[in-house]
């Protein structure tokens, strides 16, 4: 996982290359840099750490030239260091690579190259591509040609950029890892994901596995890997570079925070009408899933949390559902066959984990629909079908608005699945649910303007640990709210479930351990109970419930969300702990939108 951005066009290339890379530095910030092609030959800047390292050191040392490819790293074969950090080059410096993705059958390639000859600077998988391209160069193939047979010797997934010393031309490859191109009259750019470049262009190409595209000055030709012609038509995104900005806020997480209302209402829009009671998801008429008899969710990370979401809705409809990680699907997936349905879960639609149980859930029969936020997708591509969230951009690495669009997303689509295992029209009378799900983004709006969260965690600063509990939905919103906090402020956070607590986790409570306790409105005198066994060994309870809940008597502190239906209450709840551990983190000083160790979108399993 890493970001790509590669430009073609008059004019300088550099300004462009290094807003793509930083538009992209939520896929990965170890390193970053850049290659661009002038008359001199092909120049390299490179440097461990974020781009802005790499501007400082071009601000030094100006690089020009009309086209350019760039790179910003998450690390996997080789530390963060100047050597590893892409573009790579041959040892000729005439061929440039940048690539995202895992190239598994490197070291054997390495070996090769090394008895012919060849000596490596870096530890990465990366490194053998302009190598090998190299060796074909010697052998007198021209470029094009050195291109594509260095590509076929590739095994594993990548997206490859490479420029040739004296041309005008990127050469760019995709499998398994994401690829767009862009184009804008005489500029065309190629990225892995569309922000790179959206301040320049809405009109993209993106790629699919096995495409090949040559950008050059006066277009773009799109070919399969032996070079037969391709079609690919460009498409229209509808995100404004306005949202795929920061705006008035310091961090992109506190806007996406912010955005919810927004996202959450382009979300349902012309997909619900609470009138009438009738859910319209495109693509999904009654009798879609007619003869499905179980469901399995598949996903990481805080889409799992949407998942399990979605997957207690369908349970306590009656539906036999399950929500799994997809990393761990590979070694213990329960049996599919033409009746399972298999809903995989996935924000950026590239996370390997989760394109992996997608492929084994189709190659053992079962029916697949990807829930996503971007539209072609591999994991969009791959399903039977796809429903779109339509969040609009998450540029924080921590997911917010995705995790609320996905959840309601899912509890509309859990309406349809079980409607249609139960061979009915609807499920009853759904007027009052859709009436709620219609009033939240004004529901969430009140709750972003009053909320006490940055009291609470100035008030519980530098506590030992933080715990979050919950029950029925408000056990997934209680793992999300624990995910969100050890994710960008670095402290000790778990999520349990509120009846769980007492089974082992109560022997870490000590008046040091805030214990935040969701309450949706289902079993709530339980999970009351829970948070008082808490308190009663010391530990302070911050209550995330109504005013007037019997729980604002006895907590130590309250984060208010309006009355709702208790399959959307959890999530009033998530927007007060998303803010609380914005807020923690932000007083700890920590990077909110660049966590260490983390990006947005892992593409390696
Ligand atoms: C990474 C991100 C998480 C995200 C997970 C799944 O680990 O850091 O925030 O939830 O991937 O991503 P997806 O794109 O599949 O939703």
């Amino acid at each position: 996982m890493c970001g790509i951005i590669g430009r073609v066009g008059d004019g300088d290339a550099i300004d462009t290359l290094l807003t793509g890379l930083e538009n992209l530095e939520y896929r990965g910030y170890d390193s970053a840099g850049v290659a661009v092609q002038n008359g001199a030959g092909i120049k390299v800047q490179k440097r461990s750490g974020k781009v802005q390292e790499l501007k400082n050191s071009i601000n030094g040392a100006p690089l020009e030239g009309r086209v350019g490819i760039g790179h910003t790293r998450w690390s996997t074969h080789g530390p963060p260091t100047d050597e590893n950090a892409h573009p790579h080059t041959d040892s000729t410096a005439d061929v440039a690579v940048v690539h995202n993705g895992i190239i598994e059958n490197y070291a054997t390639l390495k070996t090769q190259l090394r008895e012919q000859g060849h000596e490596f600077t870096s530890d990465t998988d990366t490194e053998v591509i302009p190598h090998l391209i190299q060796q074909y160069l010697d052998e007198d193939m021209e470029n094009e040609a050195a291109f594509r047979r260095a590509i076929e010797r590739l095994e594993g997934s990548y997206a490859v950029a490479v420029m040739f010393s004296g041309e005008h031309v990127i050469y760019a490859a995709r499998q398994g890892s994401p690829l767009v191109v862009g184009i804008e009259d005489d500029e065309f750019f190629l990225a892995s994901d569309v922000p790179a470049f959206l301040e320049y262009t809405d009109s993209v190409v993106y790629l699919e596995d096995g495409d090949v595209a040559i950008v050059e000055p006066d277009g773009v030709e799109f070919t399969d890997l032996d070079g037969n012609a391709i079609v690919r038509e460009p498409e229209t995104v509808d995100w404004d570079p306005e949202q795929a900005g920061k705006g008035e806020y310091d961090h992109f997480m506190l806007k996406e925070i912010y955005e919810q209302p927004t996202s959450l209402s382009q979300a349902i829009e012309g997909r619900i009408d609470p009138e009438t009671g009738s859910i319209d998801l495109d693509g999904f008429p009654a009798g879609t899933f007619e003869g499905v008899d179980s469901v399995q969710f598949v996903a990481c990370g805080t889409s799992y949390h949407a998942a399990l979401y979605g997957s207690l809705t369908l349970t306590q409809a009656g539906v036999q559902s399950t929500a799994l990680l997809a990393n761990e699907y590979s070694v213990s997936a329960p049996p599919v066959d033409e009746n399972t349905l298999v809903i995989a879960v996935t924000q950026s639609g590239e996370t390997a984990d989760t394109l992996s149980a997608l492929r084994k859930a189709s190659e053992n029969g079962a029916q697949t629909v990807t829930v996503t936020n971007v539209v072609g997708s591999t994991a969009s591509r791959e399903a039977d079908d796809t429903l779109l969230i339509r969040a609009g951009p998450e540029i924080g690495v921590a997911a917010t608005k995705t995790f609320s669009s996905q959840a309601v997303m899912l509890t509309l689509l859990g309406q349809r699945i079980t409607a249609d295992v139960r061979g009915e029209e609807s499920v009853g009378d759904l007027s009052p649910l859709l009436s709620d799900l219609e009033r939240m983004p004004d529901q969430i709006e009140s709750v972003l303007e009053r909320s006490a969260a940055r009291e609470i965690a100035e008030e519980y600063d530098g506590s030992q640990s933080y715990f979050f509990i919950g029950r029925g939905l408000g056990f997934p919103v209680a793992l999300e709210g624990a995910l969100k906090f050890k994710e960008i402020t670095y402290e000790h956070a778990e999520g349990f479930a509120s009846g769980e607590l007492k089974h082992g986790p109560l022997a870490l409570v000590t008046p040091d351990t805030p214990v935040f306790a969701v309450f949706t409105g289902v079993e709530d005198e339980k999970t009351l109970k829970n948070a008082e066994e808490a308190q009663t060994r010391g530990a302070p309870v911050i209550a995330v419930c109504p005013e007037g809940h019997p729980a604002t008597d006895i907590a130590d502190a309250h984060l208010e969300i309006p009355e709702a239906d208790s399959d959307l209450a959890g999530l009033l709840a998530n927007v007060q702990l998303q803010l609380v551990s914005y807020y923690a983190a932000d007083l700890l000083d920590r990077p909110i939108d660049k966590p260490r160790n983390l990006a947005k979108s892992v593409t390696v399993e």
